[in-house]
């Protein structure tokens, strides 16, 4: 069970009823929803925890989606540009997710905010993952970012949406060495080698145990 002042969902929501359905977002080449897959091809989804029953993009034509539908699930793309306002397109993706009834929503590389409209309705139940250690360098650009500051140690997060740019509550962290001789596409493998594995362990442990969201602290059953 997960609670909140915001929206309290129940994760998942029938703990006797098998894995948690789950809709994984995606904007690019898609390892880390790859990870997931491999997670639930290695395990199953009984014991992983987990069912992805659709993953959604923001664009046509990325690996991300040709990854879903090598492992037959369903995709949408909900495009901008097809909409008249920003808020349409958030309405859009809304409805479009809703229709698999999802327990969790995972952002995984989705280089869109959510809107007011996605957050009403999957707001404490949307995990994103990101690659620098939050509050430091959050945004579209958090490898460059930290590269370019001088930090020496980096990494990822794993961490609830909320309606700010990576400000939701963090759900777990891990951290990644700067090397001198690093660029910014060195330095992001690295961390998305973390990434992928936090990210799978998150998500099970979310999906098999529950959680609470008390304030900006996490707890997980
Ligand atoms: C990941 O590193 C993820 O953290 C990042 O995009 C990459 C997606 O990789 N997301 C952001 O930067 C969001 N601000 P993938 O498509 O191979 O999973």
């Amino acid at each position: 069970m997960a609670s909140s002042s915001a929206p309290v969902p129940s994760v998942p929501s029938d703990p006797s009823g098998g894995p948690a359905r789950v809709v994984v977002l995606v904007s690019g080449s898609g390892t880390n929803l790859q990870a997931l897959l491999d997670a639930i091809a290695e395990q199953g989804s009984e014991a992983y925890g987990v069912e992805i029953v659709a993953v959604g993009a923001d664009r046509d034509g990325i690996t991300g989606l040709q990854r879903a539908e090598s492992a037959r699930i369903p995709t949408f793309v909900r495009r901008v540009k097809d909409y008249d306002s920003r808020a349409d397109w958030d309405a859009a993706l809304t409805d479009a997710t809703a229709a698999y009834e999802p327990d969790l929503v995972v952002s995984a590389g989705f280089m869109k905010i959510l809107g007011k409209e996605f957050l009403a309705r999957f707001g404490g139940r949307t995990v994103n993952t990101h690659p620098a250690l939050l509050p430091s360098f959050p945004g579209a650009h958090g490898v460059r970012d930290a590269l370019a500051y001088g930090a020496k140690v980096t990494g990822c997060t794993v961490h609830f949406v909320d309606d700010g740019v990576d400000t939701g509550p963090i759900i777990a962290q891990r951290v990644v060495e700067v090397r001198d001789e690093d660029d910014e596409s060195a330095l992001h493998e690295r961390i998305k080698d973390v990434e992928r594995s936090l990210l799978v362990e998150v998500v099970g442990r979310l999906a098999r145990h529950g959680y609470r969201i008390e304030g900006r602290k996490v707890r997980i059953s």
